[in-house]
């Protein structure tokens, strides 16, 4: 039975799954003597490395710091050029254009990830690196990332911050590239309330970002700098909400899991919208639940559609606006719009629905009743 759109409670976009002892947790950190620099962000880090089947683990205060670390780590620099995704969160192109390097993009197909079958196309003798990300999770590709990476001798910088505990063929995000950085953001499988770590196998990446994140420093001297750094160091406060999160991550992900089979049953016989493409369901970590219009209809129809949401109090976001259509990015880049046709077919189409662990399937089936009420308007 369809469920009744009046007097119905806000279902939001997203929210975090905090239980009372993490608060509890983060209080004791409170009253504690040490409030940055200590052994938390150690734990946490070593508890997300190990989700990622990587050696290290670097806590930093972003998942665009981690970014710009690994980039700077890995030598990427002016005159280099990085092969990367129009659809994605802006940071994965910003931390390239920190560094006065050139993101190259590469359009993605139907699974929101960068094709493959396009990249080696884009490889000149200046490209230096891979920078793919997990859109939504997905982790559709990344195999074959690898493989040209190797074959070409570029660097793979793995941009897995939608991405904490998927894997691909049982290797877990984070574990492809030289580098891998997931986000913390409150919308994200855990969060740190804001905060972002980088996982690697390699020593010196790791030397280079502990050191960039805390000033350039190399020792304990308080002032004396190695190198160029910043302050992106992740507080004890929030690195313990992390590593309390990180305790309960399996069955963060479960619940996420069954989350998304709610929306896939629900919304299974809506005719006119493509579910998201997961490579591995049964082993998917979900960031985000996006749907998307079928072909036929237009973006202003879509924009309908999240405003017919919205109307009766369910968030809703298009995700994502391609980075070549961004301002800044086409004056910077000089792309525009055109560039790209499948990430634009797509992104004018996308539209991510109410999504988090503690979802209830009678959350869930209202949201599909919305939905296709706000499509049969069109129709
Ligand atoms: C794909 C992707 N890359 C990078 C980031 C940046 O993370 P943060 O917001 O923590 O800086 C995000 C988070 O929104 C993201 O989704």
């Amino acid at each position: 039975m369809k469920s009744s759109k009046t007097d119905l409670a806000p279902v939001p976009l997203s929210n975090p799954d905090l239980i009372e002892e993490d608060a509890a947790a983060v209080a004791a950190v409170l009253r504690s003597d040490r409030l940055s620099i200590g052994p938390i962000v150690e734990q946490f880090e070593d508890a997300v490395a190990k989700k990622a089947a990587c050696k290290y683990g670097i806590a930093v205060n972003s998942g665009t710091s981690g970014l710009h670390l690994c980039v700077r780590a890995m030598g990427i620099q002016e005159g280099d050029e990085v092969i990367t995704t129009p659809f994605s969160f802006v940071a994965t192109t910003n931390c390239l254009l920190f560094e006065r390097a050139t993101p190259v993009f590469v359009d993605i197909d139907d699974t929101y990830n960068m094709n493959p079958d396009l990249i080696e196309a884009a490889i000149t003798p200046r490209t230096k690196a891979l920078l793919p990300v997990e859109v939504f999770g997905n982790t559709a590709h990344f195999d074959a990332y690898k493989s040209i990476a190797k074959k070409h001798n570029l660097l793979l910088l793995e941009d897995c911050c939608e991405a904490l505990g998927a894997s691909l063929g049982g290797k877990p995000a984070g574990s492809f590239g030289e580098a891998g950085v997931f986000a913390f953001y409150p919308n994200k499988q855990i969060t740190t309330g804001e905060g972002g770590l980088i996982v690697t196998n390699s020593e010196e990446i790791r030397d280079l970002c502990r050191s960039m994140r805390n000033q350039g420093r190399d020792t304990t001297a308080w002032l004396l700098h190695a190198r160029l750094g910043y302050n992106y160091r992740l507080s004890e406060i929030n690195a313990m909400l992390g590593l309390r999160q990180m305790s309960r991550i399996d069955e963060i992900i479960e619940k996420r899991r069954r989350a998304a089979g709610f929306y896939n049953e629900a919304l299974a016989g809506i005719r006119g919208i493509h579910l998201p493409p997961m490579a591995e369901p049964e082993t998917a970590s979900w960031f985000v639940y996006v749907i998307r219009l079928a072909d036929a209809y237009t973006a202003t129809q879509r924009d309908s559609v999240m405003d017919f949401l919205r109307r009766n109090l369910i968030g809703c976001n298009p995700y994502f606006v391609p980075i070549h259509t961004q301002p800044y990015v086409q004056s910077l880049l000089g792309t525009k719009e055109g560039d790209f046709p499948v990430t634009e077919r797509m992104s004018a189409r996308t539209m991510a629905l109410p999504f988090f662990g503690n979802i209830t399937q009678q959350q869930v089936q209202r949201v599909a009743d919305v939905l296709e009420e706000a499509l049969d308007t069109l129709r």
